[in-house]
């Protein structure tokens, strides 16, 4: 299996009920793909964990890379996985302008950066830290 995470921008401001959409499109999508993983939204932009089969996976990059509702698309991350480490997820969702930051241990030292912040390309270990964290929370 593949595991990829890249970071985005939304190309304009998504109402709740868009992300739904999105969403509830991914979910059933991805369940039919033997997909799994993580999306997080944060002041305009994206930051998403796929994993799964490396066919399904990459063809479903290549058209969340085409859809317009994002842009500016940098991959983080992409590697072979023994283990998912979303199983339980078709797509896991956390909207961060959401979340209440003393709520959530861990998540302090993220708090001041945009999910498309250079420091995540740099090390992307942190983007996993920073997945994970919400993993967690759900
Ligand atoms: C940030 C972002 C993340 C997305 N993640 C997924 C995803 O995990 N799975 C998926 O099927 N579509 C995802 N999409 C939507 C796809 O780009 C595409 O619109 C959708 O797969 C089309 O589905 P359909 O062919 O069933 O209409 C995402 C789009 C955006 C903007």
């Amino acid at each position: 299996m593949i595991s990829l995470t890249y970071v985005s921008s939304a190309t304009a401001f998504l109402k709740p009920d868009e992300l739904l959409a999105l969403l509830n499109t991914a979910r059933a999508n991805n369940v039919a793909l033997g997909l799994t993983g993580m999306l997080l939204y944060k002041d305009g932009n994206f930051m998403q964990v796929l994993e799964g089969e490396e066919a399904p996976l990459r063809q479903l990059y290549r058209k969340i890379e085409k859809d317009r509702r994002h842009s500016g698309l940098i991959k983080l991350l992409d590697h072979p996985i023994e283990t998912r480490q979303f199983p339980s997820w078709s797509m896991a969702f956390t909207n961060l302008d959401d979340v209440t930051p003393a709520s959530v241990p861990g998540y302090s030292e993220f708090l001041n950066l945009s999910l498309t912040e250079p420091s995540f390309q740099q090390n992307p270990s942190r983007a996993q830290k920073l997945l994970i964290t919400f993993r967690n929370r759900l």
